[in-house]
């Protein structure tokens, strides 16, 4: 666990967690970092607390302890959010200090009491204040639905710094630098690419709220953005606005101009127009990711889809459906509410086909608003024919992303 200053009693203690899989589900290839945060007035809050992924409380109040805080004189718990990465040390601290209040919100209250047996627990409303003394006032802002229903901002108003939790957050492990103005421009990439991966594996599904809360963080003076994962933003805090600002736009059908083939292929057949397609896509001089179902991770999957302006399917019929891989994959991006994105489909089949039947099953049951150029099936192998229908649905794809291209 590092400690950090950030102003006069403002504090951030964050650790870097790997090789687990991140709500249970994503692998996090490059790993997270867990943020908390302690402002110290006269009295002491700590928001969203975190105890090691290992459980081990004694490291926080150990870290604690070695920034002067003892764990025992913190009165308030601020709880942004519920989800157990950034609360699920409470009960533990409730074995060694009883008088402390929880500072969350209605939604959160109940979470709070449902999970961790809470009662000691003040409900804050928009706007509300808590004033620390020495200068340090926090106020509350709901932003539901970003992530949980119960989630909010906390500002403090002297230092105008925001402690937005799961929002303006990003995956990715930090070394020594936590701050934008110390990440190198590798790491500036490094912590855009792995927002991006954060933002579609968690926060797609939200977008509408994400939208409303970077509404909220704009009504805000803010000088320095502490998210609860990823670096702190203190030269240009506008930088992590606006690239969730694109990032909702790419959950709506934007993209980087760029195409991922998302493909599967049992015996090859659907693989050879696949490689013609590289060559096209390399003629053309357009960036292109190849994922190949079932091999890539979700994580990876849903991530690579969300980032790019156009998206080729290809995978064959099987047992009169579309390739399983290629449509649990198209199901998992229906549920994040990736929408609107530009795409190709084609693919080989041996009798009857299917495959598109069920593509269009997919869409329409998730609404998700696709817009598709002609698909193209071929039997068995493609033919000269097929290849060069599949070039023409290329060139248009290349064509119809151009307006989608948001970089
Ligand atoms: C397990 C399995 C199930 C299949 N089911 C169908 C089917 O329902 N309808 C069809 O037209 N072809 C079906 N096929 C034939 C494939 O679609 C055909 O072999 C195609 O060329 C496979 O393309 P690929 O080599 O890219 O996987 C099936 C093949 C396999 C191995
Ligand atoms: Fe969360
Ligand atoms: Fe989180």
């Amino acid at each position: 666990m590092k400690k950090l200053k950030i102003a006069d009693g403002i504090y951030m203690l964050t650790m870097n967690v790997e090789d687990i899989l991140f709500e249970g589900i994503w692998e996090i290839a490059n790993g997270v970092t867990i943020n908390s945060y302690l402002v110290q007035g006269e009295k002491t809050a700590i928001i969203d607390g975190v105890i090691g992924w290992d459980g081990i409380p004694e490291t926080l109040y150990q870290n604690l302890e070695e920034i002067g805080v003892d764990p025992k004189k913190i009165d308030y718990l601020v709880v942004n959010h519920m989800e157990p990465d950034h609360s699920g040390w409470i009960e533990n601290f409730r074995k060694i200090k009883d008088d402390f209040t929880v500072i969350c919100t209605e939604k959160a209250a109940k979470l709070v009491s449902s999970f961790y047996g809470e009662d000691g627990i003040r409900i804050v409303q928009e706007g509300d204040t808590l004033d620390l003394g020495r200068g340090k006032v926090l106020s509350f802002h709901p932003v539901p639905n970003v992530h949980w229903p119960d989630t909010m901002y906390t500002y403090e108003r002297e230092t105008k710094t925001l402690f937005s939790c799961d929002m303006f957050g990003a995956f990715g492990r930090m070394g020594e630098h936590c701050f934008d103005d110390e990440l190198t421009p590798e790491e500036m990439d490094f912590f855009e690419a792995e927002g991006i991966r954060y933002y579609s594996n968690v926060m797609a599904t939200f977008t509408p709220s994400v939208k409303k809360a970077i509404e909220k963080a704009k009504t805000l003076e803010i000088k320095v953005i502490a998210p609860g994962h990823g670096p702190v933003y203190r030269k240009n805090p506008q930088k992590i606005i606006a690239d969730y600002a694109r990032f909702t736009r790419y959950a709506e059908g934007a993209g980087k101009k760029e195409v991922t083939i998302l493909w599967g292929s049992m015996y090859g057949m659907t693989a050879k127009a696949v490689a013609y397609v590289e060559s096209i896509l390399q003629r053309e001089g357009v960036r292109y990711n190849k994922l190949e179902m079932p091999l890539e991770s979700e994580s990876e999957m849903v991530a690579t889809v969300f980032g790019s302006a156009g998206i080729i399917i290809a995978a064959p019929t099987y047992e009169y459906k579309l390739f399983p891989p290629v449509a649990a994959a198209l199901n998992e991006l229906g549920r994040k509410r990736i929408t609107g994105k530009t795409a190709f489909r084609f693919g080989s089949y041996g009798w009857s086909g299917g495959a598109e039947k069920e593509l269009q099953e997919i869409m329409e049951r998730n609404n998700m608003k696709w817009d598709f150029v002609e698909s193209v099936e071929f039997e068995g192998a493609p033919k000269k024919e097929d290849l060069i229908k599949v070039e023409a649905g290329v060139l248009e794809l290349i064509k119809k992303m151009g307006n989608k291209v948001v970089e």
